[in-house]
């Protein structure tokens, strides 16, 4: 029977009866609100998470709750640093995933930022177009793993 789902309805419900045994998932902001619930989400199905934080510091003790789930669950949870508003730190963390030569199954390009202050990013763009759009910025250079990695990241989310 096929399940139906409104606005009540919960990730966990959703999930429910899936497994992501086996499959490699990157999440991007996962310090806060919806990047957390996600990654909880899915490391309780048995997914391997890598969730970025542009603050690990703050994205440790915001995720004791995925790791907990992991545990539980089987799943697995690592981190790596991505400040999406400098591209040279995008290019850096997109080195350090695609050197590690494990393909990612699914990417959900989650980190972001809305109506902001004036502001620029480290590569001068405005915080809001910097920060989400990094990736298509770096794509039009068309030379880096970095591109590639947030291209497919951007394709798949947006
Ligand atoms: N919640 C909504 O109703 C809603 C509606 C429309 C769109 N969205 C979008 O959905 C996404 C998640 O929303 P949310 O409510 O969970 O937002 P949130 O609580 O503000 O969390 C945003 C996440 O993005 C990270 N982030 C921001 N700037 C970054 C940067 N330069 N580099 C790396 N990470 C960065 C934040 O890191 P820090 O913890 O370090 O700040 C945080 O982990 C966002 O892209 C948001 O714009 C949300």
């Amino acid at each position: 029977m096929t399940r139906k789902f409104g606005f009540t309805s919960t990730t966990d419900q959703v999930l429910s009866g899936h497994s992501l045994k086996g499959k490699r998932v990157l999440i991007t902001g996962v310090s806060a609100g919806l990047g957390i619930e996600t990654a909880r989400a899915l490391v309780a199905i048995g997914a391997e998470v890598i969730g970025t934080a542009r603050n690990l510091a703050k994205a440790e003790s915001a995720t004791s709750v995925v790791r907990d789930a992991a545990r539980t669950a089987g799943g697995n949870f690592d981190m790596i640093a991505l400040d999406l508003a400098d591209l040279k730190n995008v290019d850096h963390c997109a080195g350090l995933l695609v050197s590690q030569g494990k393909p990612f199954d699914i990417v959900i390009a989650n980190a972001g930022v809305m109506a902001t202050p004036q502001g620029y990013t480290a590569d001068g763009f405005e915080t809001q177009f910097g920060t989400i759009r990094t990736g298509k910025g770096a794509v039009a250079q068309k030379r880096t793993a970095a591109a590639r990695l947030h291209l497919t990241a951007k394709n798949i989310t947006q």
